[in-house]
């Protein structure tokens, strides 16, 4: 059974019946620009939520805030009730919520299973009178390492073990840094574009491990253009623009909804992943029922995103009659 995730009406900021990540009031200004200005957001627990908007909406910014690797002008959050704010990023993924970057940060000249182990938490050989000591940590560096290769044989990439991970294609790179976030057993993994730039033989096997996650009561939080892979796999979704949250609600109404598709998505609605999608689709658990359910958005916000694309398609078609 579907879990269900709101007890009120989906609009943006709505409440959660057990949401895993609060946030409220945060926003983070770059130069007089407000790059996220998040009056109040819950992240609900134990599902796939796709957190969607265009180029330049603040969905990195905020990431980088709730994950600790940036700090915020203002606001608080809290993740599984513990009060995040100030907390720095290391501390964060010790906590249970662990991110990737849209670009990769896996160490390239480090082999494929010594980035792995980076991602463990709390190794003991790392102090450095411990290091010293191996019987401190000879154990630990053994579990350590069992994990990283069960990891890595269930990511596929096992054989790669040795490698240098500079040596691998940007898709096996996405791959491997979202194995190594499952390193410390997250409770909220954060995906920043995990399919940017991978192959469509790649995306089947992240889209099936991200799916997977949700199985393993991991909760997924993920940034993703490609609206027929979010349709796919997200239980919830969350529109983001000019730093605010916009719209949110289950993908089939929030992705359905013209002003939603107008303003924020554009062109990304028509890319495709084909069959891949198909595939997942048919293989979805449950259909969840979004009859009678409807999304409200901040109305202000969407008129003027629709101005301003009826003004560029106006211009598109009509290049010399410049306002
Ligand atoms: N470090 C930074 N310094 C200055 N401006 C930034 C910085 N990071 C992001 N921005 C600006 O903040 C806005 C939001 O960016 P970002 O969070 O990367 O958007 P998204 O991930 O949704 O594409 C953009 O206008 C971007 O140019
Ligand atoms: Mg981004």
């Amino acid at each position: 059974m579907r879990p269900e995730i709101t007890p009120e009406k989906p609009a943006p900021g709505c409440r959660k019946t057990d949401p895993l990540l609060v946030a409220d009031g945060v926003s983070r200004v770059f130069g007089g620009l407000k790059a996220v200005d998040v009056e109040h957001l819950e992240i609900p627990r134990g599902v796939i939520t796709a957190l969607i908007g265009p180029n330049g909406a603040g969905k990195t910014t905020l990431f980088n805030l709730l994950t600790g690797f940036d700090n915020p002008d203002t606001g608080a959050w809290s993740f599984d009730g513990r009060d995040l704010a100030g907390v720095p990023a290391h501390k964060v993924s010790r906590l249970g919520e662990i991110r990737t970057f849209q670009l990769t940060k896996v160490l390239g000249m480090m082999t494929v299973l010594e980035n792995m182990k980076l991602g463990a938490r709390r190794q003991k050989g790392e102090k450095f009178w411990a290091a010293l000591l191996p019987f401190l940590w000879k154990d630990q560096e053994r579990e350590v390492e069992a994990r990283a290769l069960e990891l890595l044989e269930r990511f596929k990439l096992l054989e790669k073990k040795a490698d240098y991970a500079a040596s691998m294609s940007g898709g096996q790179r996405k791959l491997l840094e979202m194995a190594r976030a499952l390193m410390c057993d997250p409770q909220l993994i954060m995906l920043d574009e995990p399919m940017a730039g991978v192959n469509p033989a790649l995306k089947q096997s992240l889209l099936d491990h991200i799916l997977a996650l949700k199985d393993d009561g991991v909760s997924v939080l993920f940034v993703e253009h490609d609206m027929h892979m979010v349709q796919a796999i997200a239980d919830w979704v969350v529109v983001m623009a000019e730093g605010r949250i916009v719209a949110e609600g289950p993908p089939g109404t929030v992705m359905s909804d013209p002003a939603v598709v107008d303003a924020y998505l554009g062109s990304d609605k028509d890319r495709d992943l084909g069959d891949v999608i198909q595939t997942i689709r048919s293989s979805r658990e449950f259909a969840p029922d979004e009859s009678g359910v409807e999304v409200q958005r901040d109305d202000a916000v969407v008129a003027e995103q629709l101005a301003v694309t009826e003004m560029v398609e106006e211009l598109a078609e009509h290049p010399e009659e410049k306002p």
